[in-house]
């Protein structure tokens, strides 16, 4: 599902420049919204964006939007307005666009080789990083906790997917009650920019976990987000399950993910999130040891807060489901008493920007959430979220463990009650879809 995606996220390149007219696109979305809506069947009860895509119109297959390319580039040298007084200017990206034509990055989602001088020196900074890489192995692709039985049953490799395990390093929750901490996965994409002039208008700030890859076709995508004062972090370069590669294509993955994000911002994220949730104990120590902090999303109440946005463009859900799951998941998140919440979407469909813009966020709104970025949930500015700028006293680099997550256990594995057999059995059937498609 991922790389038939980033196929089509290849191919739609073609037509960026073909249709320019963003207006003409408004009068078409109203159109369909006026037809659409004598069909409408099911009762969302939550608040609604005015101009939201009307819910018939958010399916698979649904007639993709022109694409438009972004209405102003960053000039080089940009900073974020407010919020980030240390950042660095956006560079030129002529520098950047010869690079990519002359094949200095890895292919676009694919495992990067492990043999390049950068990733030799990767490896040499984890090895130099005082942190111990346990030897745990790889993990069976294609994946359930099913398919990885002895490994799925392992409590102590604390494999969030399988053991419900959050480790005291990983962050699961917001420091506060009531805070949402927003992001978006698997961009910068073609409708990327769609959703920024969305935020623009609430006045809201997101976090943006990038797929390193992706940024190879829209550079210019990931200096608007931060520009306009949102947050990136990382998301790995091919989007694999990162259990099932080596500690060197895992140390290549988040290393060129590091590097295309500073090449093009002019700073290093230092929060990252494993595709799928896929973290155990040895990707873990590999991203800590890179000075990535691990950003999981919220589970409580034996609820998964993934939006499971992602689904509808493949047809595996309906935006029904996900705004049951939406519903689920605030009232969920109002039971959690003394923290915030972290939930899962993505960024890189059309449909789940329409459903995000369109109903999840209005809906938050209304409820008057704080509607803020990772990093700010956490009670730290934006400037914390790079390696280059970040205050180092009181955010000390994951490398000498920062630890942001409450409700640490001190073991590092917090597993619920019953034997290992018996959670294994109960989360293989909660989680069973989780290596279904984010
Ligand atoms: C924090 O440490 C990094 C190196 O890890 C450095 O580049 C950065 O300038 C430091 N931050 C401050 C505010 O001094």
């Amino acid at each position: 599902m991922k790389s038939l995606s980033a196929v089509a996220l290849l191919s739609l390149s073609a037509v960026v420049n073909a249709h320019g007219d963003h207006h003409h696109r408004r009068h078409n979305l109203v159109a369909r919204q006026n037809s659409a809506s004598a069909t409408r069947s099911f009762t969302y009860s939550g608040a609604t964006n005015p101009t939201a895509i009307p819910l018939p119109s958010i399916v698979a297959g649904a007639v993709s939007r022109p694409v438009v390319p972004i209405a102003s580039t960053p000039a080089a040298g940009a900073k974020p307005t407010a919020g980030f007084s240390n950042a660095p200017g956006v560079p030129d990206l002529t520098e950047f666009r010869k690079n990519v034509l002359a094949n200095k990055y890895p292919e676009g989602d694919k495992v990067p080789a492990v043999n390049s001088p950068e990733v030799l020196q990767w490896m040499e900074e984890v090895q130099n990083s005082g942190i111990q890489i346990p030897a745990l192995e790889t993990t069976v692709e294609g994946g359930s906790c099913q398919a990885n039985l002895p490994l799925a049953s392992d409590a102590s490799r604390c494999w969030w997917t399988c053991n419900n395990c959050d480790a005291k390093e990983d962050v699961v929750e917001c420091n506060q009650p009531n805070h949402w901490g927003i992001s978006f996965d698997d961009g910068p994409g073609f409708y990327t920019h769609e959703l920024l002039d969305y935020l623009d208008q609430e006045r809201l700030k997101a976090t943006f976990f990038v797929v390193g890859s992706r940024v190879l076709y829209l550079p210019e995508v990931l200096q608007a987000e931060h520009i306009r004062g949102h947050q990136i972090a990382i998301h790995s370069w091919s989007h694999r399950p990162l259990t099932t590669l080596t500690t060197e294509q895992v140390i290549a993955e988040l290393g060129w993910s590091k590097k295309i994000i500073k090449d093009t911002l002019g700073i290093t994220p230092n929060q990252m999130r494993p595709p799928f949730g896929d973290m155990d104990e040895r990707v873990r120590k590999i991203s800590l040891a890179m000075g990535l902090t691990p950003i999981m999303w919220t589970r409580s109440d034996g609820l998964v807060f993934n939006t499971e946005d992602f689904d509808v463009a493949g047809g595996t859900r309906t935006v029904q489901q996900v705004l049951t799951n939406w519903q689920n998941i605030i009232q969920a998140a109002g039971r959690l008493t003394d923290n915030g919440f972290l939930t899962l979407q993505h960024d890189l469909n059309q449909q789940s920007i329409d459903i995000a813009a369109g109903y999840i966020i209005p809906d938050g709104l209304a409820r008057q959430l704080t509607i803020e970025p990772v990093i700010t949930c956490l009670d730290m500015p934006m400037a914390n979220a790079y390696i280059e700028t970040n205050d180092n006293t009181t955010n000390p680099p994951t490398a000498k463990l920062g630890i942001f997550n409450k409700k640490a256990t001190s073991a590092g594995v917090s597993v619920t009650s019953g034997t290992l057999g018996s959670i294994f059995v109960g989360t293989a059937l909660a989680f069973a879809s989780l290596f279904a498609g984010f």
